[in-house]
């Protein structure tokens, strides 16, 4: 049998069409979201993930600013923008698109945004909250994975769900959202002694580790449902983590690459923007 597809950019347009229903009302009210986005350097796919963004808030009605800079701007100067745009009352929002160019302190740039603004949830004490379960800003790629998982109508609750990778951006943050939806959840990274084994325990399995293809059909339960976070390009093609051709054969539900979790992310990043505009 043949997977389900789940179809994250279908899934990521229906809730940009929420939004920008919102985002009309809220801005007749006088009280339009804005995002600010910085961009240091010239990183050509930054600068393609900093466009999609801009052309989604055109959509949806945020105002959003992008403020570039090249990639010699000393770290006070960054610092300086960032407080600007802290004190900025129109901003509700405040992204500084990762990675930062070699000789910039990316920590020290994150924890200069107001937590309220921090729309990418990076900020330590957005990820103090997430881990206590006290609200706050939710890293988005993680938060796309589980709206995902909810809109498949699977309950979530008491599933056994496998984290392959631990980033901060999307393992660890994944893991826990799951814990919070009552999933047994497992984390597994490059010192787990079988990964194929812990894999084939998932009722959902989420792939984010940035290894083309790594995950196999072997390694997936009959009718598990599988996120693929992974973009990686492989001969000048976008491939996921895993090989989907092989393991739709396995799975319940799968995700693309690309058209999976990519557009859910700018989704749920204009929706935190929105969130923290209704909050200001
Ligand atoms: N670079 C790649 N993904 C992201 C993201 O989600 N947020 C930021 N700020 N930078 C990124």
């Amino acid at each position: 049998m043949s997977a389900r597809i789940i179809d994250g950019k279908g899934i990521a347009q229906e809730i940009r069409a929420e939004l920008a229903k919102k985002v009309a009302e809220m801005t007749t009210q006088g009280n339009q979201p804005g995002l600010a986005v910085v961009l240091v350097g010239d990183d050509p796919a930054s600068a393609v993930y900093v466009r999609q963004k801009r052309r989604a808030c055109e959509e949806i009605g945020i105002r959003s600013v992008i403020h570039r800079l090249p990639a010699d701007i000393s770290q006070q100067e960054l610092l300086s923008l960032v407080e600007e745009c802290n004190q900025d009352k129109s901003i509700h929002g405040i992204l500084v698109q990762l990675p930062l160019p070699d000789g910039l302190n990316e920590e020290e740039v994150i924890e200069a945004i107001s937590p309220a603004k921090d729309v990418d949830g990076f900020h330590p004490i957005n990820v103090g909250r997430l881990q206590i379960g006290k609200g706050g800003s939710i890293p988005c790629t993680p938060a796309g994975v589980v709206e995902l998982v909810r809109r498949t109508g699977t309950p979530i609750e008491g599933k056994h769900v496998v984290v392959v990778g631990r980033s901060n951006i999307v393992g660890k943050p994944a893991a826990t959202l799951f814990l919070q939806e009552n999933a047994t959840v497992t984390i597994c990274h490059s010192r787990t002694k079988d990964v194929a084994a812990e894999c084939r325990r998932a009722d959902i399995l989420v792939a984010a580790v940035g290894r083309p293809r790594l995950v196999k059909k072997d390694w997936i339960k009959p009718g598990a449902i599988v996120i693929d976070v992974g973009i990686n390009r492989v001969d000048g093609k976008l491939v996921g983590d895993v090989d989907f051709d092989e393991v739709k054969d396995v799975a319940g539900a799968i995700t693309p690459v690309p058209g999976g979790v990519g557009p859910m992310t700018i989704a749920m990043l204009m929706k935190a923007t929105v969130e923290a505009a209704l909050r200001a």
